[in-house]
């Protein structure tokens, strides 16, 4: 048996909030699959994470709620750790960025890379804020976005229009500690000079991993492509790690330098004495993240590794996922458009494997995709309880009706109706070809395509019960018994398989059958070895009990309500970035103000998305004047697909703007709604594009 060390980790989750179903699709639930997938191959696996505290984000929402950083992070963390637990992620460790360990460990690899030059030592101009008496993180600092207008736009970003700024960029900068506009002043950092990484290592590391998920690879190669540049990885704040070097009072390390390390931290806490054979030598180290830490850990984190050397291996596998959308918008936690894992252990309990059979069958594995909650309902009622918990409640019931509750005997195949046995052989090679399916797509990080073929496994149970009938045999005991030992067999196949993506399911199996599979059995059946002759006869069962619920409307209703009032009670208390306040009347204008606006009809011809702008769709319109680009902020409520062939109402005249290479000509008019959603604005009947408003 192979006793390869193989450390996988989920990304460290930040403390500043409690977990949410993107969180659990995009990272923590395909980790988990993937770690039991690997036990029970025998690999001798650490499964790592903890919570993620430090950062800006965890300082704003500490001042927010006007308590200390450290006293945030406590409360999230227990939380987190709680949440993780009572939902079945199986980590090995959940430790966390604030406990010392991890301040040693990642001050030991920065003054290690700076003892080996790995830094370039800059002096640059930052925003101070005077009255606060400290340097200004980006996101301390607001002012009018150059590109939209929008007067409330932070210093790394316009939410308005998506614009990636730099401080600097903002129009009247105003800090949000004090209010007072910044002054620059001269402060030093350590950078990370990728943009010589990227030709001394990365371009060549890149390139090596073939057998990366394409949406991986794909971002990793467009930032190659657009060029590295240094990065700072010390920042002028006073929560995080102390930078370790004298003099740099008031300096700690960059999060996304530190928080990475923080995998190797918990390693060291969790296995103090042989830690490091889980990371050096032929270790196999594996990151389960989101795509917005794709950067972080294919780019950053490997050419830190690499400069480190000390024999530490890079990692072998990163498959991202892209995110999980929840009824028709982006998950937002500062909107509350979200559905807290705690919240719905509460509401729903007991309902904890479902929902990871609902969270696998939609991972956004290759491309974003949607939760909702209808579909939760129609995937648990038709697919868990309809097909998977009907065919095992009809085995051992029937086991129980004609049986005494007993497995019965394994008569000889060769003793049965020849239909009973074709159609046992055919139900044998759609299992066998389920289990290889399921197998390869494992080790593919394919987890929607693995537990689609877990179901196919239980369908061909049901079609092998509806085809042989076994209720209707009634006094063919030996044909009888045949099949049902044949269905508790399938059901056996289905407790083995479900240990990897449903734990409590396959609990709850192993009771009903009285059967506990050992290492060996769980190896032979992973290794792809169906498993037909394992309950012997006479084996008393335990009592049949449904495995799922089936969902009533009601509590799809509930949970539709509970999100639409979430949404609105933050929208009610908003900050100014909010987006549902509402706005006062504007300036009263005169009719020539308004008839300078040439506002048409317009047809949307074609629609897509652009690379790295997760708010903007290109359109392409017929004005009936011309055809022309636009560009509009709705990608994150319509998919190119909803969009096309569309009329909209166009702002024709408005003086093109340039915004990530591509002139936009004109404006998309749109309406926003009460939860944030944004609606198109269009006429009541057949107008042609090129038609006037007014
Ligand atoms: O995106 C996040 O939630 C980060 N806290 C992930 C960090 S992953 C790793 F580097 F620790
Ligand atoms: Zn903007």
């Amino acid at each position: 048996m192979s006793h390869r060390k193989v450390t996988i980790t989920a990304a460290l989750p930040y403390a500043n909030g409690p977990v949410h179903l993107g969180h659990l699709a995009g990272a923590y639930l395909p980790a988990d699959f993937y770690v039991r997938y690997r036990r029970m191959l025998g690999d001798d696996v650490l499964f790592i994470c903890g919570s993620d505290e430090h950062g800006v984000p965890i300082t704003i929402g500490a001042k927010k709620e006007g308590i200390s950083p450290q006293a945030l992070v406590d409360r999230n963390h227990a939380l987190i750790k709680k949440t993780f637990a009572d939902f079945g992620i199986s980590f090995d460790i959940y430790g966390r960025t604030s406990d010392p360990i991890h301040h040693e460990t990642s001050q030991e690899m920065f003054r290690d890379l700076l003892e080996k030059g790995a830094f370039d030592v800059e002096e640059t101009q930052q925003f101070y804020d005077e009255a606060a008496g400290q340097f200004l993180a980006d996101r301390y600092i607001s002012g009018t976005c150059p590109k939209c207008g929008n007067p409330n736009a932070y210093g790394d970003q316009c939410e308005q229009c998506g614009s990636t700024l730099s401080p600097q960029e903002l129009q009247n900068p105003r800090s949000t500690l004090s209010g007072n506009p910044p002054v620059l002043r001269p402060t030093t950092n350590w950078y990370l000079p990728l943009d010589k990484l990227q030709h001394s290592f990365l371009n060549q590391y890149i390139n090596s991993r073939e057998d990366w998920k394409s949406n991986v690879l794909g971002q990793c190669k467009s930032w190659l492509n657009e060029g590295l540049k240094p990065r700072a990885m010390t920042r002028d704040l006073d929560w995080g790690v102390q930078v370790p070097v004298a003099g740099a009072d008031g300096k700690v390390l960059y999060v996304w330098f530190e928080a990475p390390i923080g995998y190797i931290s918990n390693t060291r806490k969790l296995r103090p004495d042989d830690w490091q054979q889980y990371w050096t030598g032929d270790a196999e180290l594996i990151h389960f993240i989101g795509k917005d830490n794709i950067v972080f850990h294919c780019i950053i984190f490997p050419a830190m590794l690499h400069l480190y050397g000390h024999g530490f291996v890079l990692p072998k596998q990163v498959p991202a996922n892209e995110f999980l959308n929840l009824e028709g918008a982006k998950i937002s936690t500062s909107r509350n458009w979200a559905v807290w894992v705690h919240e719905y252990m509460h509401d729903l309990p007991g309902r904890e494997d479902e929902l990871r059979y609902v969270l696998g069958s939609i991972m956004p594995e290759t491309k974003d995709s949607e939760f909702t909650w209808k579909d939760w309902q129609t995937r648990i009622n038709s697919e868990l309880v309809g097909i998977f918990g009907n065919f095992v409640n009809r085995a051992m019931v029937l086991c129980g009706k004609f049986h005494e509750g007993k497995v019965p005997g394994a008569v000889p195949i060769q003793e049965v109706p020849a239909a009973v046995r074709e159609a046992w052989d055919l139900c044998a090679v759609e299992l066998q070809s389920s289990l290889d399916a399921m197998r390869d797509s494992l080790k593919h990080f394919r987890f929607r395509d693995a537990l689609a073929e877990m179901m196919n496994m239980a369908r061909a149970g049901n079609k092998f019960l509806a085809v042989t009938e076994p209720w209707k045999l009634k006094d063919d005991y030996r044909t009888r018994a045949f099949i049902l030992n044949r269905a508790l067999h399938i059901a056996a196949n289905l407790m083995l398989a479900s240990e990897v993506f449903l734990p409590r399911t396959a609990e709850n199996l192993t009771s009903q059958l009285a059967f506990s599979p050992d290492t060996a059995l769980r190896l032979r059946f992973w290794k792809g070895e169906l498993q037909t002759e394992l309950l012997s006869e006479h084996h008393s069962l335990g009592t049949p009990a449904l495995l799922f619920r089936q969902v009533e409307d009601a509590v799809v209703e509930e949970q539709i309500q509970k999100l639409k009032n979430m949404n609105k009670e933050s929208a009610a208390d908003a900050s100014p970035e909010g987006q549902f306040v509402m706005q006062p009347l504007k300036d009263t204008i005169q009719y020539d103000d308004f008839a300078k606006m040439d506002i048409r009809v317009a047809r949307v011809l074609e629609a897509e998305r652009i690379p790295k702008a997760d708010k903007l769709l290109k359109l392409t319109l017929d004005t009936g004047l011309d055809t022309r680009t636009v560009l509009s902020g709705i990608a994150e409520h319509f998919s190119p697909e909803e969009v096309k062939g569309r009329s909209v109402l166009l702002l024709a005249n408005l003086a093109p703007r340039n915004m990530r290479g591509i002139d936009s000509e004109g404006m998309i008019l749109m309406a926003e709604g009460a939860d944030g959603k944004l609606y198109f604005v269009q006429p009541d009947g057949p107008v042609d594009a090129g038609s006037n408003v007014s």
